[in-house]
């Protein structure tokens, strides 16, 4: 299993503290969560917040926008070296032109559904994407009780994925915890997100160890 803490958990009163056990974490990524306040009721940081974090973190930056016309920034999300940039399908008009320009600026592009969105919506971009970011909570807040219609949804998507024969990964954000990380791998997901059950763990760099092992 990969995992990808979340940083909307983190102390951003001491963010140096934060990325000197995460780059010493058997972690995968930095899931930044980019958020407008209108996609989602919620603001959190910004570009010239993330530039910051980007220059302490050693490890690839999964970057999710849950902004409206997340095209606006690819530039800003690429000058960070990101390495996934998520963008919602409920956000995007013009998804796979979105989706080239992601490619076309460097990063593997992402795409996110949100809990009541269907993975048919997935069926004619399935093949242009990296990976799916299937939402476990509504966005906007960490700390939220994970839904449980997810694990259809993620047997659902990697159905759609075996059929097509494409190696788009299957990411689930929100809710996630060592207690059903295990249930989450078995029914096909790759790589987990989660926010307070390592940001607020006494030992966070155990609690990722536990789950990359599920
Ligand atoms: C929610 C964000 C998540 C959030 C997950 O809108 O997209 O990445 O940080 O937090 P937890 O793991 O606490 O549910
Ligand atoms: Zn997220």
């Amino acid at each position: 299993m990969q995992v990808s803490p979340s940083l909307l958990s983190a102390n951003f009163s001491n963010l140096e503290g934060d990325m000197e056990w995460l780059n010493r974490s058997d972690c995968d990524y930095l899931h930044l969560d980019v958020m407008d306040g209108v996609f989602v009721p919620n603001i959190s940081f910004g570009f010239p917040v993330l530039k910051h974090v980007a220059r302490l973190c050693q490890k690839p930056l999964d970057v999710h926008l849950m902004i409206v016309q997340p095209e606006k920034f690819i530039n800003e999300v690429k000058a960070l070296g990101a390495y996934y940039m998520n963008v919602h399908v409920e956000a995007c008009t013009h998804l796979h032109r979105v989706v080239g320009q992601i490619r076309e600026a460097g990063m593997h592009p992402a795409v996110t559904l949100n809990p009541a969105t269907p993975i048919s919506l997935l069926e004619d971009i399935i093949e242009d994407v990296d990976m799916v970011l299937l939402m476990s909570v509504n966005p906007g807040f960490g700390g939220q009780k994970f839904i449980q219609h997810t694990y259809d949804k993620i047997r659902q998507l990697r159905k759609l994925i075996d059929e097509r024969g494409c190696q788009t990964k299957i990411e689930i954000d929100g809710g996630v915890t060592l207690d059903n990380a295990a249930q989450l791998a078995e029914a096909g997901a790759d790589v987990l997100v989660s926010g307070s059950t390592i940001f607020g763990a006494q030992d966070p760099v155990e609690v990722i160890r536990q789950m990359k092992l599920c």
